[in-house]
């Protein structure tokens, strides 16, 4: 049975005042509640280490939205996998569209990333999705497969306890339009059956696989609600306390009535 798991990248966004209140507020709210989804949030480097002291001795998971593939060395501007685990930050997205897009990170950079994060005993959410061009084009599949083949190469099975893989069509991310329950599920099961081939089924029957573009409150439930759809990468919509706690509200209302 999957942990479904509701994920907020806030990207670029929030000052100190706001990532402290926000946090505070969650934190609290949460720990009134049962809670039958696992949540991760991933705020900009800045704010990690301040976010890891108000998430210390919650299971509130803290997610960087980059790292750089060496440990240390003169890599100015930087940040690696153990400065991370310094302070108790275990999980990075990697190859989100937008550092795909806007700076050029090929598929052989999100590789080394997921190398240098899985061996270091990190958690990975690795990002991938296909253009709109490439959906009209009916090349959604292919896409998804070379990146998956590209950003997997050389990855044994043994690491895909650490490995989250989250499907985010580029078309639906920011744009309002999120892809249909049924066109998410379809590359999703797609995604987990290229999985079973090329490993085993056990890995990916465990394997969570989050949907990410423009989920809200509105449509988070049909979203899960789907069989290979284990929660929600969730960017505008998580970066307002209220709406991030109510998709999460919604969630473990679903996750919890299965
Ligand atoms: P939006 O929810 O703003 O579409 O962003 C999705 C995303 O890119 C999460 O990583």
């Amino acid at each position: 049975m999957r942990r479904h798991i509701i994920a907020a990248n806030w990207k670029m966004n929030k000052t100190l005042a706001n990532v402290r209140e926000f946090l505070i507020k969650f934190v609290k709210w949460k720990n009134n509640t049962e809670m039958q989804v696992d949540i991760i949030i991933c705020p900009p480097s800045i704010y990690l280490m301040e976010a890891s002291t108000l998430l210390y001795n919650t299971d509130v998971k803290l997610s960087a939205q980059n790292i750089y593939f060496e440990n240390a060395g003169a890599f100015t501007g930087e940040i690696s996998a153990p400065m991370l685990k310094s302070i108790g930050c275990y999980y990075s997205i990697i190859g989100h569209s937008e550092r795909r897009a806007y700076f050029h990170e090929t598929d052989a950079d999100v590789n080394k990333k997921l190398k240098a994060l899985l061996e270091n005993g990190m958690n990975a959410i690795l990002c991938l999705g296909e253009t709109l061009h490439q959906r009209e084009n009916g090349e959604t599949k292919n896409v998804v497969q070379a990146q998956l083949s590209a950003d997997l190469y050389g990855i044994e099975s043994r690491f895909f306890d650490n490995i989250i893989i989250a499907y985010e069509p580029i078309w639906a991310i920011g744009t309002g339009k999120t892809a249909t329950p049924e066109d998410a599920e379809d590359v999703q099961k797609f995604i987990r059956q290229w999985i079973a081939n090329k490993y085993n089924q056990t890995v990916a029957n465990n394997l969570r696989i989050l949907y990410g573009g423009s989920i809200n409150h509105n449509n988070i439930a049909e979203l899960i609600s789907q069989p290979d759809i284990d929660g929600g990468l969730i960017g505008g919509a998580s970066l307002d306390k209220n709406s991030f706690i109510k998709i999460v509200e919604i969630a473990n209302r679903i996750i919890g009535g299965k």
